[in-house]
């Protein structure tokens, strides 16, 4: 089949098996141009196929030669449609991980369920003993939770009305948004999807089946951003849902003594999960070409190699005040800020193209369904249905 991008808004519902293999090739070089110091060498990812999940699954395979187990919840092609490209990423991961020699198995369904954590706890059993390192970086719509309610997560404020320019994805102009305040309901369901109650659940079920080894360590990808989109983040529903997790990270300490569990506050890139965001994808648009002008930009691979060599893996983490790993300090430099904020103010759908790097935006856009690869050739026919190998054992 010949695959073509097909977006509608903040989703292309297409992805290319041979771009999406060259997008983690890409991480997988980069990783192995660097140095790592000694790290985990039994990881468990849980929401590993795309994003920040990926970029960790990357660093501690071909960074730490860490043998991996990842969890993801993504569809395979039917034959019609192409898979998703968490599904494609998997394959060529694993692909790359058994010509290096690296062990590499994923499961695919819901994290959330009792029986996908029943499903790792026995592979990691049965092939490593133990994990060292448990990544938690899920981003998802909803959970249903062992009692069988569904809960529902949702992007809006907690308080009043907010209304911002945006960026209208579909035809790249600007325009004003506004995003509603939340329902109780609606901001309990954020809590309980993006919260760190099902990160509590994994570690205690790991815990007690006896798969974590002494002095684990565990993290979870945490997000604050800019005073400009606080109404929308930090203190919209997802920000409270943060606030929980980053409790969470407390808790499991405390409850855990023998697993150390941290919270790495990351910085904003597009990924399925953020470009989904109102507003945001305006200020990433801005962004990007403020960090890029200053030398600073980072995608996933960069933000979370850096992550591992600098920070997580040094004899002393460098803690903020609330015990929290700062991954967004290139972001948050006033330099970066004034700038952007200088920008947003004078941002118009005349200027757009000039003042913001919306070129950039959509092409991590497009990369991450495999798209807009300048050494790929799309006018070839490519098989679509890709087996990821862990999986048709
Ligand atoms: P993403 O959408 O790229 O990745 C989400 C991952 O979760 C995928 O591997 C997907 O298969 C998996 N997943 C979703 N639902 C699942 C389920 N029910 N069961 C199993 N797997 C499931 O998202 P992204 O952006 O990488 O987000 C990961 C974490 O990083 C989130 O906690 C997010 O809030 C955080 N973060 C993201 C930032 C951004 O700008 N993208 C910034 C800072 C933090």
């Amino acid at each position: 089949m010949i695959v073509e991008p097909k977006v509608r808004e903040f989703i292309c519902t297409t992805a290319h098996p041979v771009g999406c293999q060259e997008n983690v090739n890409r991480q997988i070089s980069y990783i192995k141009s660097k140095s790592f110091p000694e790290g985990p060498k039994k990881a468990l990812i849980i929401g590993a196929s795309t994003g920040y999940g990926l970029a960790s699954r990357i660093c501690a395979a071909f960074g730490c030669h860490a043998a991996t187990i990842g969890i993801m919840f993504e569809k395979p092609s039917n034959g019609k449609r192409t898979a998703t490209p968490g599904w494609y990423n998997t394959a060529a991961f694993e692909k790359a991980a058994a010509a290096d020699g690296l062990y590499a198995k994923s499961i695919n369904g819901d994290a959330f369920s009792l029986d996908v954590k029943e499903k790792a706890i026995d592979l990691i059993r049965r092939d490593l003993g133990q994990v060292d390192l448990v990544i938690y970086s899920l981003a998802a719509p909803r959970r249903t939770t062992a009692d069988g309610t569904t809960y529902a997560s949702s992007l809006k404020t907690t308080n009043s009305v907010f209304t911002e320019k945006s960026l209208d994805l579909k035809n790249n102009e600007i325009s004003q948004k506004s995003v509603q305040p939340c329902t109780p309901e609606e901001l309990e369901g954020t809590i309980k999807v993006m919260g760190g109650e099902d990160w509590m659940d994994w570690i205690r079920a790991l815990s007690s089946a006896g798969v974590l080894a002494k002095d684990a360590i565990t993290i979870s990808y945490s997000y604050i951003g800019p005073e400009l989109t606080y109404p929308i983040y930090f203190d919209g529903t997802i920000g409270q849902a943060k606030r929980h997790l980053t409790k969470t990270a407390k808790e499991i300490s405390d409850t855990f003594p023998d697993v150390k569990a941290y919270i790495s506050v990351n910085k904003a890139l597009v990924t399925q999960a953020s470009s989904a965001i109102p507003i945001v994808p305006l200020y990433f648009a801005i962004l990007y070409k403020v960090m890029k002008e200053q030398g600073t930009h980072e995608g996933c691979i960069e933000q979370i190699a850096r992550l591992f060599c600098d920070k997580l893996l040094r004899d002393e983490i460098p803690f903020d005040s609330e015990g929290r790993i700062r991954m967004d300090d290139y972001e948050l430099q006033e330099s970066v800020q004034t700038k952007v904020m200088e920008i947003w103010e004078q941002i118009s759908s005349e200027n757009v193209t000039t003042l913001s790097d919306i070129d950039g935006y959509w092409e991590d856009f497009y990369h991450m369904f495999g798209f807009h690869f300048d050494n790929v050739d799309y006018t070839q026919d490519v098989d679509i249905e890709i087996s990821i190998p862990s999986l048709a054992e």
